[in-house]
């Protein structure tokens, strides 16, 4: 049974495959980690973006998910975030990404973030109100009004870990090497591809009509050169400053 929203048990055993960690977006999360030496991962998943250089515990409610974790990686607990069993200020760190979307009950899982990390508290997720930014919006309003309902509001993330809390939007770069949704905007023939979707938890919130009428609506502009007249430049943007948001809250 899954934890959060999606259920990864039944859907997500190609996840690792599409979703690897890009490494400037790495680096930007990284960052924000500071010095820390010891980092808690919570919704770890396969475990992108997790440091090599530190002393990590990950937690991660899906066995499909854990069981994709590489061998380098350490095992992670069989926990969710609402319930993380661990002492008060027990970890230097915490993060988590893109994960809050998922999880049952927000604010508790927000607290216990807060309550096992001494320092910060880091959150890579994706702000809904900027989702329209994205060319997709045109081709899949069901799609983008669904993610838009799932992501909780930025302010409220930001309030709940840590009083001095900072919000900084995340470039995404034209080579993305993560496949969410936004990475491949200016490699829109990605979509067609049915494994790609597959790692996007978006697609699972749409109807399997509203999914094929997309697809079939991209492949047709695509196919004709329609899409290029509209949005040839997305082509050769070196970066797409879309809703990708880090969050870093202190104590
Ligand atoms: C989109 S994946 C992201 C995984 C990884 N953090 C990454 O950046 O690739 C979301 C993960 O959150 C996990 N998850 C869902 N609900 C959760 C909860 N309540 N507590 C902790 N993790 C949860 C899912 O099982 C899934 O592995």
């Amino acid at each position: 049974m899954s934890s959060g929203d999606f259920d990864y048990d039944a859907h997500g055993h190609d996840y690792a495959t599409i979703r690897r960690p890009d490494p400037r977006i790495a680096s930007l999360i990284h960052s924000a980690l500071g010095d820390a030496p010891t980092v808690l991962n919570v919704g770890a998943g396969a475990g992108s973006y997790e440091p090599s250089d530190r002393h990590v515990v990950a937690v991660e409610p899906s066995a499909a998910m854990r069981a994709q974790r590489p061998p380098s990686l350490v095992t992670a607990v069989n926990a969710t975030a609402e319930q993380l069993p661990f002492d008060d200020n027990s970890f230097d760190a915490a993060m988590a990404t893109v994960t809050v979307h998922q999880w049952r009950d927000l604010a508790r899982g927000l607290s216990e973030l807060r309550r096992v990390a001494r320092g910060p508290v880091v959150i890579l997720t994706f702000d809904g109100d900027a989702l329209d930014r994205f060319w997709l919006a045109a081709y899949a309003p069901e799609l983008i009004a669904a993610e838009r309902r799932r992501y909780p509001a930025i302010p409220l993330l930001a309030d709940a870990i840590g009083r001095s809390s900072s919000v900084a939007e995340v470039p995404i770069p034209i080579d993305c090497v993560d496949g969410f949704t936004e990475a491949f905007y200016a490699r829109p023939e990605s979509f067609l591809d049915p494994r790609v979707r597959a790692a996007q938890s978006a697609w699972g919130f749409i109807t399997p009509e509203a999914t094929q009428r997309t697809v079939a609506g991209l492949r047709q502009d695509l196919a004709s050169g329609r899409w290029d007249e509209t949005y040839a430049s997305w082509r050769a943007q070196p970066q797409f400053n879309g809703s990708l948001r880090l969050l870093t809250g202190l104590p």
